[in-house]
């Protein structure tokens, strides 16, 4: 996971210690619960995208979306090298764990490695396209205007690290999100990468509420990870 122990922002980030993987639009609009109608007019942040197809498919029907990533401090040719090959190592692992996943959406391996593909590509093509849609930024801090976004997804990240990104980094990182976003937050899954919910969900769900905003765990239709198929629903007052 990159960027977790860069302290010094002026260090530039090894293209090696990226992962660049991500998901579909379709997987985004399942976990999120999302209607596309619903998102007409509004502005979305992705936050991190990775190597997601959500901003592509989104843009391309109408929706304004950004996407924002560590990861975009390379190229989007470097980037999609680089994820291609860490596609392949992913899907070694996941040959070996496989018990751990519900294959009801992909099928198999050789589904999971398709739609994987997929995300690269459409990601890495529309960068290309619209590169502006796709800004560097290193959480906790994002380079964007309070209420710049009337929704902030968040996928893959908070509580997934919860061994890695410690207490102050979820805090810092949920003020963040809230300071950008004008309605709403959402944040999947609230499991980490042993499937476990970890301590740092209970901490983040309290202090939103003491932030004033309405809080909701909602069970979504997407499950992958076996017990990941919730979202934290964050509505600002
Ligand atoms: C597992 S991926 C999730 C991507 C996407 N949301 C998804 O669901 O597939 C995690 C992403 O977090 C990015 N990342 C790691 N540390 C970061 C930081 N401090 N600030 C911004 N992005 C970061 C990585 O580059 C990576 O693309």
């Amino acid at each position: 996971m990159p960027g977790i122990e860069q302290s010094d922002r002026a260090m530039k980030l090894d293209l090696e210690r990226i992962v660049f993987i991500g998901r579909t639009y379709d997987e985004y609009i399942s976990m999120f619960d999302l209607n596309i109608e619903d998102l007409q007019g509004k502005r979305i942040l992705d936050c991190p995208s990775g190597a997601c197809s959500f901003t592509a498919a989104a843009v391309r029907q109408g929706i304004d979306v950004m996407a924002c990533d560590i990861a975009y401090e390379y190229a989007a040719d470097d980037l999609q090298r680089k994820g291609i090959q860490d596609v392949a190592h992913a899907m070694e692992q996941m040959a070996h764990a496989a018990e751990q996943y519900e294959w009801g959406f992909f099928g198999d391996i050789d589904g999971l490695r398709a739609h994987r593909l997929q995300a690269l590509r459409d990601c890495s093509v529309h960068r290309r396209e619209e590169p502006h849609r796709y800004v560097h930024a290193t959480l906790p801090s994002l380079p964007f205007e309070d209420g710049e976004f009337d929704v902030v997804l968040s996928a893959h990240f908070l509580f997934m690290y919860g061994d890695r990104l410690d207490e102050a980094f979820h805090r810092n990182t949920l003020v963040e999100l809230l300071r950008v976003a004008k309605e709403e937050v959402r944040i999947f899954p609230l499991i980490d990468l042993a499937g476990k919910r970890p301590p740092q969900v209970d901490i983040v769900i309290e202090q939103t509420k003491n932030l004033g905003c309405e809080v909701q765990e909602r069970t979504v239709p997407y499950e992958f990870m076996r017990g990941g198929n919730t979202m934290l629903y964050i509505k600002k007052k």
